[in-house]
C-alpha cells in the first residue's frame, strides 16, 4: 500500500502546470499518539490554491517547495489513536492533495453523511458555504428589498450567496459566464436575473437587471466586473470583497479598479473577508445552511472529477477558465 501525493516543487508563473508539481508515491503515514489516519475520498479544489503557491504576503503562509499541496478534503477515519475520532467517522479538514493524511484532530470537523453526501461537506455545506454565509450576512448586511449582485454566481460560493440573499428578501442578480450557467442560476437557484458577462454588454445588461441600482455586491471576480458594478452602486452600498479570481494567474500586478471614485461619491464600504475569521462560528453556519438545504431552499451542486491526484494540475485550472459548473471536487 502506498500514498500517492502531489508536492509543489516549483512556484508557477501564470497558470500552474504539471511541471510545477511532483506527483509520486510515498509510504502511507502512520498515526502517532493522539493522531488518526484519514483515507481521503474527495479533495476540494479552490481558487485560492493558486495564491498559496506564490511566495508572497497573504493571510496564510505559502506552501513550501517540497511540501504536499495544501487542500481541504473529506474522508473516512481508518485507524485512530485519538478518542475523539473513531474508525469509520466521516471528517473534513486540511488534509492536502494526497490519498492518506494523518491528523491530531485540530480544525477537523466530523460530518454527517446521512444528512448530505461526503463531497457536499467540502462544498455548499463546507468552507465555500460558510464563506457565503458569513461574507454576505456579516459583511454585506443585506436588507429586505435591497438589490444584491454576486459574481461567479453559479459557483460554489456565489450560488449559496444568491440563495441566502433571496431567503433574506432581496432582489438578486448574478453575473456568470455563458447562457447555460445563467439559465441554471435563474431557473434552478431562483435568482431574479443573471447577466452573461461573456455576451459583451455587461454594463447595459446589469443596469437593466438592477433598475434601482446595486445596494450590496458580493465580489468574487474583480477586474472589469468589479469596475462595472462599482459604477452602478447606490449610496451607502456595501461591497463584500471575497475573491479576485480574474487576477489569480496574472504575471503582472493587475490594474486597480478604475471606478474607485464611486467609493467616495457613493460613500461605499468595501471590506475584504477571509472565512477563517469566523472559525469559532462554523457550527452556526453548518446548522443554518443544513436547515435551509433540508427544507429545499438551498440547492447545492458539485462538479466531481475522476482521475485521482494524478490529474490535479489540469482539473485545478478549470476554475480559472470557467470550466467547472458547481463546486469543483476531485475524487480520490
Ligand atoms: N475570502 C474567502 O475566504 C474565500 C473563500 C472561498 C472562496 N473565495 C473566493 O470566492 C471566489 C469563488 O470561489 P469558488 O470556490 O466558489 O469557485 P467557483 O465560483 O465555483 O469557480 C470559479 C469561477 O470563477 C469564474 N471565473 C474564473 N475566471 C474568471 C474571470 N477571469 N472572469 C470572470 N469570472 C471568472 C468562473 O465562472 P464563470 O464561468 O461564471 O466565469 C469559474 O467557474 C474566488 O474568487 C475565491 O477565491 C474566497
Amino acid at each position: 500500500m502506498s500514498n500517492r501525493m502531489v508536492r509543489l516543487v516549483r512556484r508557477p508563473r501564470g497558470m500552474a502546470t504539471r511541471a510545477d508539481f511532483a506527483i509520486e508515491d510515498g509510504p502511507v503515514p502512520e498515526p502517532g499518539p493522539g493522531e488518526f489516519r484519514v483515507k481521503i475520498a474527495y479533495i476540494s479544489l479552490d481558487p485560492a490554491m493558486r495564491g498559496w503557491m506564490n511566495d508572497a504576503k497573504s493571510y496564510v503562509a505559502p506552501v513550501k517547495l517540497g511540501e504536499v499541496m495544501r487542500a481541504g478534503a473529506a474522508g473516512i477515519v481508518e485507524t485512530s489513536n485519538n478518542p475523539a475520532f473513531a474508525v469509520g467517522d466521516a471528517v473534513q479538514g486540511a488534509f492536502g492533495v494526497q490519498q492518506y493524511a494523518v491528523s491530531n484532530g485540530e480544525r477537523v470537523i466530523k460530518v454527517d453523511t446521512r444528512q448530505a453526501p461526503l463531497e457536499r461537506w467540502v462544498g455548499g455545506l463546507g468552507m465555500p458555504g460558510w464563506t457565503a454565509y458569513f461574507g454576505l450576512l456579516d459583511v454585506g448586511q443585506p436588507k429586505t428589498g435591497e438589490t444584491v449582485v454576486v459574481s461567479a454566481a453559479s459557483g460554489a460560493v456565489g450560488s449559496v450567496v444568491g440563495q441566502i440573499a433571496k431567503i433574506k428578501g432581496c432582489r438578486v442578480v448574478g453575473i456568470a459566464g455563458g447562457s447555460e450557467k445563467c439559465r441554471y442560476v435563474i431557473q434552478e437557484l431562483g435568482f431574479d436575473a443573471c447577466v452573461d458577462y461573456k455576451a459583451g454588454h455587461l454594463a447595459q445588461e446589469l443596469k437593466a437587471a438592477c433598475p434601482k441600482g446595486i445596494d450590496v455586491n458580493f465580489e468574487n471576480v474583480g477586474g472589469e466586473i468589479l469596475d462595472t458594478v462599482l459604477s452602478q452602486m447606490n449610496v451607502f452600498g456595501r461591497i463584500a470583497l471575497c475573491g479576485l479570481i480574474s487576477g489569480y494567474n496574472a504575471t503582472e500586478v493587475p490594474a486597480g479598479p478604475k471606478n474607485i471614485r464611486a467609493v467616495l461619491t457613493q460613500r461605499l464600504r468595501m471590506q475584504g473577508l477571509i472565512v477563517f475569521d469566523w472559525a469559532d462560528r462554523v457550527p452556526e453556519a453548518i446548522a443554518q445552511l443544513g436547515q435551509w438545504h433540508k427544507e429545499g431552499r438551498l440547492k447545492i451542486r458539485e462538479d466531481v472529477r475522476e482521475g485521482g491526484v494524478d490529474v490535479f494540475p489540469e482539473v485545478l485550472n478549470l476554475l480559472y477558465t470557467g470550466g467547472n459548473f458547481g463546486k469543483l471536487v476531485l475524487k480520490v
